[in-house]
């Protein structure tokens, strides 16, 4: 497996494969991986000739109370996880490489950027979207995965994808969790054995709002309810939001249906967490 580092290369190698009629997909990721971003990669490999992820924290999605500088990486062990899911190649740039000095040109996706996370980081989803594009341009993918444990991301990538025409197929992925319900993620890595137990009062109560859901309650009023009771029984959990959004649009809701997303983002201690389910979903 090669690491690419300059973009130049990157696009040399993906302008080779297409001429030779391969079909290219690209995992992004800021590393540290975890079978979260290996299920990514495994579903890539099954979907085309070159398989691609990048590796890059990218200093633009970083607020400034951001936890960039001390952001878990590991490149190593994230080649090891990489090959072993069948990736070819490993675009790494620094950030040199990636924002040059002088750069200036910012892609955003204006209004599904705006609640949620756009709310509580104001300027990460403008990043992200930047990046993404750039990575696309690197990297020159037919298609790129992305999990739907950061949603909103997801959609706001579909959406940046549509009105810019880019040909790039975009696919979404079903969360990858811990066995007792915690969703993998680099940032797990920041929790205290006592964090990591206060951290499952995410998954709680998404299953729970599921399953009074499933019982018939459709006022979001009152699913939110037992969503804020879980959390605020956990003395270490602070609420950054719960919301319930129209999957597509982002847009809020009063009365749930199957495809309302029940969306979280809480403090353990120091650490941000996010997670979210549809209502209407089994598992
Ligand atoms: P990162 O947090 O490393 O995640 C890379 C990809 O893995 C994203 O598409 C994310 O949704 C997916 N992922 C993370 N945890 C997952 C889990 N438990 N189950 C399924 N998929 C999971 O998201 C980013 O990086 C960055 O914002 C990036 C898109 C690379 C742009 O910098």
């Amino acid at each position: 497996m090669k690491i690419i580092n300059s973009i130049s290369e990157m696009q040399q190698i993906s302008q080779a494969a297409r001429r030779a009629g391969e079909r290219i997909v690209l995992v992004p990721t800021m590393g540290f991986l975890h079978e979260g971003h290996a299920s990514l990669m495994r579903e890539g490999r099954r979907r085309g000739e070159l398989l691609v992820t990048s590796i890059f924290v990218n200093p633009t999605q970083f607020g400034a109370g951001d936890d960039f500088d001390c952001y878990p990486r590991d490149l190593e062990r994230d080649c090891a996880l990489a090959a072993a899911a069948g990736v070819d190649l490993i675009f790494a740039p620094t950030a040199g490489e990636m924002y040059p000095v002088g750069y200036q040109t910012w892609v955003d996706v204006e209004k599904i950027s705006l609640p949620l996370c756009g709310a509580s980081r104001p300027g990460h989803f403008r990043g992200v979207t930047t990046v993404v594009t750039k990575l696309f341009n690197a990297v020159l993918p037919h298609l790129a995965l992305f999990g739907r444990k950061d949603f909103q991301q997801l959609a706001v990538i579909r959406r940046m994808t549509a009105d810019l025409n880019l040909p790039v197929e975009i696919v979404g992925m079903p969360i990858v969790r811990e066995a007792d319900g915690l969703a993998m993620s680099s940032r797990n890595a920041y929790l205290s054995v006592e964090e990591r137990r206060s951290a499952l009062c995410l998954s709680r109560a998404l299953n729970d709002a599921r399953q009074r859901y499933r019982q018939g309650t459709r006022a979001v009023t009152e699913l939110l309810a037992g969503v804020l009771a879980i959390i605020g029984a956990e003395p270490k959990g602070v609420i950054d939001y719960a919301e319930c959004r129209d999957a597509e649009t982002l847009e809020e809701v009063t009365t749930a249906g199957d495809d309302t997303l029940l969306a979280l983002a809480v403090r353990i201690g120091t650490t941000r967490l996010i997670d979210n389910c549809l209502l209407g979903e089994e598992n």
